[in-house]
């Protein structure tokens, strides 16, 4: 059997790895129209930092797995077409700011119509709106060729940072079909393929819209639990609760779970909010006004908490952080990750420099993505070492929970500070009473400010 991919990006290019790695017996071709990322893919400095990926990848390139920007090559040689192209928000025209932008998914559902001499499964990587899966079969299927293509939603749930824990042991895989004989054929050699590493049980299968409406589900659930508990935080600095108590308090009921709880500058990533938008849009679409403000506030939500975190900054410093230096440790929008899409660190440093902060940024993998996001904002520098970064700066703020930063020596940052010396935690992983006892301003998030100055 052979697969094709269109889409080499943080989706294409490790499913692909993965199905590759398990299935020797399958051939795996990943295309791209950018050549600068399957010249990346084809070396081991690898256009995306995953853990775990480079190994994935070396074990298969070569011998099944395979990148080109051959498209038209690899769409025609295979059985299975995955496309896996970005999915934006529009920013144009009708629906602009909400709705999904599909440009991207039709061009190849043309491509896939214009070049196949054979019949196909097209499968549904990306995420995308409900019902999408209609429109791309009458694309497809549009003119007088007699080659028949049978569409498939397979949504990918991996997170970045653990992509790879993700592919190799998955919760579990969603694969939709139609109902109807060559629906079932189709779905059935998807089952198959994951089949060859997944427990059965774990292979959900239903029908293509349940499938295409599951995905943009998933991510709105799991992100109205990061806005609840942020929701939460601003309630427990208000009244001395601590956030991170109530958490864990609620968590071990088992009807509400343990995870996603930890309380933040808000949520990022190229996903969450581009899916709930167009979810919310979906609604109103559907004249279901009440359910898409509902689905909104998630998002709104967010918003406000990378918004209130500045202003505690600013409140806190006396109300003028002009021409002060402000070490930001952590521009990623999560930990494990160079991925900057959406990372509230973006308007986090921009509304810094926008108040004339001089604002420096750490990051073990992102500083490449961080200066690209902020090409246009002043008064920004970016340094490697965060001993460097904190030098002289007169407040510290985490945005990025990566494990480097809890262990790093606290006292030695303190000494290098101006005074009095103010830390923000925006991810709550440091030891707040520890860093007050070495005479830092803390303020976190959803926890009392431990203060020396009032
Ligand atoms: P990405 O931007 O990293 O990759 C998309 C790739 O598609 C790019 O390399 C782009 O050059 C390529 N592309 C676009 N149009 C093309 C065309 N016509 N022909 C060939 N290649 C083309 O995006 P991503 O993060 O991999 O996301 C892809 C999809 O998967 C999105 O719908 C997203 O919502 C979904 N998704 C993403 C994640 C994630 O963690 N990033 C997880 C689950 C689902
Ligand atoms: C998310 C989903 O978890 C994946 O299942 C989904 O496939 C993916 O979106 C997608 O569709 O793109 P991802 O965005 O990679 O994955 O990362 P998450 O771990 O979900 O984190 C998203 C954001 O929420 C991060 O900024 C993270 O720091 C934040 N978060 C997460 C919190 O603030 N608190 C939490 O308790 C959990």
């Amino acid at each position: 059997m052979k697969i094709c991919c269109i889409g080499a990006g943080y989706v294409g290019g490790p499913t692909m790895a993965m199905i590759a790695k398990k299935c020797p017996e399958i051939d795996v071709m990943v295309v791209d129209i950018n050549a600068e990322r399957i010249a990346a893919w084809q070396s081991d400095e690898l256009p995306i930092y995953e853990p775990g990926l480079l190994e994935v990848v070396q074990e298969a390139r070569g011998r099944n797995l395979f990148f080109s920007t051959d498209i038209d090559e690899a769409i025609r040689a295979a059985d299975v077409v995955f496309v896996s192209v970005n999915t934006p928000t529009k920013t144009f025209g009708e629906g602009a700011g909400r709705a999904s932008d599909l440009q991207y998914w039709e061009l190849c559902a043309r491509r896939i119509k214009d070049v196949s001499t054979s019949d196909k499964i097209i499968v549904e990587k990306s995420t995308l709106p409900v019902r999408t899966a209609d429109a791309m079969e009458r694309v497809l299927h549009a003119g007088d060729k007699q080659v028949h293509f049978e569409v498939l939603s397979n949504p990918e749930f991996l997170a970045e940072g653990t992509a790879i824990s993700d592919l190799e042991s998955p919760d579990r895989v969603l694969i939709g079909g139609h109902e109807t004989e060559s629906g079932q054929v189709a779905l059935q050699t998807l089952v198959d393929i994951y089949a060859s590493w997944i427990p059965r049980e774990r292979i959900l299968t239903s029908n293509v819209w349940s499938a295409e409406l599951s995905k943009l589900t998933a991510n709105a659930f799991l992100a109205q639990r990061v806005s609840s508990i942020n929701a939460i935080s601003q309630l427990c600095e208000a009244t001395e609760a601590n956030v991170a108590e109530v958490a864990h308090a609620i968590g071990t009921d088992s009807r509400i779970g343990s995870k996603f709880l930890k309380a933040s500058v808000g949520f990022g990533g190229s996903c969450f909010k581009k899916d709930i938008l167009n979810l919310a849009y979906l609604c109103e679409t559907y004249g279901l006004h009440e359910a898409a403000a509902y689905w909104q506030q998630v998002v709104d939500m967010n918003e406000f908490q990378q918004n209130r975190f500045v202003k505690t900054i600013l409140s806190s410093m006396f109300n003028t952080i002009a021409g002060k230096r402000i070490a930001v440790l952590g521009f990623a929008f999560k930990a494990d990750t160079g991925d900057t899409r959406e990372s509230p660190a973006i308007s986090v440093c921009k509304e810094l420099a926008s108040e004339q902060a001089q604002v420096v940024i750490s990051d073990p993998k992102a500083l490449d993505n961080a200066e690209k996001d902020l090409a246009d904002a002043t008064g920004i520098m970016f340094e490697e070492d965060p001993y460097e970064a904190v030098v002289d700066a007169h407040a510290l703020a985490i945005l990025t929970e990566w494990d480097v930063y809890k262990t790093l020596d606290y006292q030695r940052i303190f000494d290098a500070m101006e005074k009095p010396a103010f830390l923000f935690d925006g991810r709550n992983i440091l030891d707040h009473t520890a860093l007050h006892k070495i005479g830092f301003e803390v303020y976190s998030i959803g926890k009392g400010r431990l203060t020396h100055l009032d």
